[in-house]
């Protein structure tokens, strides 16, 4: 197996057999990685007007078209030509209407060369309360993914998920033509099923996932709930294979690939967010 995760010339601040974590500038990591050597990028860089990270930035629009597509170049350098950038990313709301740089956002990479493969949403069945006057709860978000190229890697039958069909319509499914190959059978049947189905299907594009709730001791504002990046890593991922957050926070990617066996590779600059890994790896969530 490929050492990349701690091979690089900074100290990690926390490591596995499979991977590494630095405090350190994304970028300042992502530019020591060689061209072609990841399998899966997935991060979910700080939202606009995003003022709790107490690095001082306020995430303005010239965050993104500056730094952050700074950082995007490098993820495409980085990726293998079957590898994915999942870009998780919603606009806030900003004087009565809902801020347009998750779409600006697609057009930007798509100039960079990136395949805008996919876009995900991510519904949250129990968003947090709150009062939003003319506006409901917001409980989409949205996870675009980006290829390097049209043959990125695809893996759905790892993710398969139980069917929610009625009664009456597994039925059906059970006798459609496709869910049978002839077999030339002394018994005179004449077909067999062939399919997983009807009971587990591929599933959809919409991903309905609750929120974070475990406990949150450096009171980070933004995690992701373990179970994102799980369904990610199986869609796009082989064992072995190496995932890249390189805006870590609390370190869920990583929790997450290494339980799937995967490598990983995270960079966060906040040193506190960071603290809370080891004992996230210890617990598995
Ligand atoms: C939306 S959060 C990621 C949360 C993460 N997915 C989790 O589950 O904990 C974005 C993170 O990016 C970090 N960050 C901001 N600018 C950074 C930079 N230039 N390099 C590395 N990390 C940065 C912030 O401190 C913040 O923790």
């Amino acid at each position: 197996m490929d050492r990349l995760p701690h091979s690089l010339r900074l100290a990690a601040a926390v490591s596995t057999d499979l991977g590494a974590m630095y405090v350190a500038d994304c970028l300042d990591v992502l530019r020591e990685l060689p061209d072609g050597s990841v399998d899966l990028v997935l991060t979910s860089p700080p939202y606009d007007r995003q003022p709790r990270y107490g690095n001082g930035e306020t995430y303005l629009r010239e965050w993104y078209s500056g730094y952050f597509l700074k950082t995007t170049a490098e993820i495409l350098r980085v990726l293998k030509p079957h590898g994915s950038f999942v870009l998780n990313y919603r606009s806030r709301r900003h004087r009565g209407e809902r801020g347009t740089l998750q779409y600006e956002l697609v057009f930007w990479l798509r100039e960079q060369g990136f395949v805008f493969a996919e876009d995900f949403i991510w519904g949250k069945p129990s968003p947090p309360p709150g009062r939003f006057n003319r506006y409901l709860k917001d409980a989409v978000e949205y996870c675009f993914q980006f290829a390097k190229t049209q043959q990125w890697q695809f893996f759905p039958e790892a993710c398969l998920t139980p069917a929610r069909w009625d009664r009456k319509d597994v039925e059906r499914r059970k006798r459609l033509p496709h869910n049978y190959q002839r077999v030339d059978e002394p018994s005179g049947q004449g077909r067999k099923r062939v399919q997983a189905g009807p009971d587990l299907v591929r599933p959809s594009n919409l991903l309905s996932l609750e929120p974070e709730f475990l406990p949150n001791p450096t009171r980070h504002p933004a995690r992701f709930p373990v179970s994102l990046p799980d369904f990610f890593i199986r869609l796009m991922t082989l064992p072995g294979q190496l995932v890249l957050d390189p805006f870590g926070g609390t370190g869920t990617t990583g929790v997450a690939a290494q339980r799937l066996g995967r490598q990983w590779l995270m960079s966060e600059s906040d040193q506190a967010y960071v603290s809370v890994l080891p004992d996230r790896l210890a617990k598995g969530h």
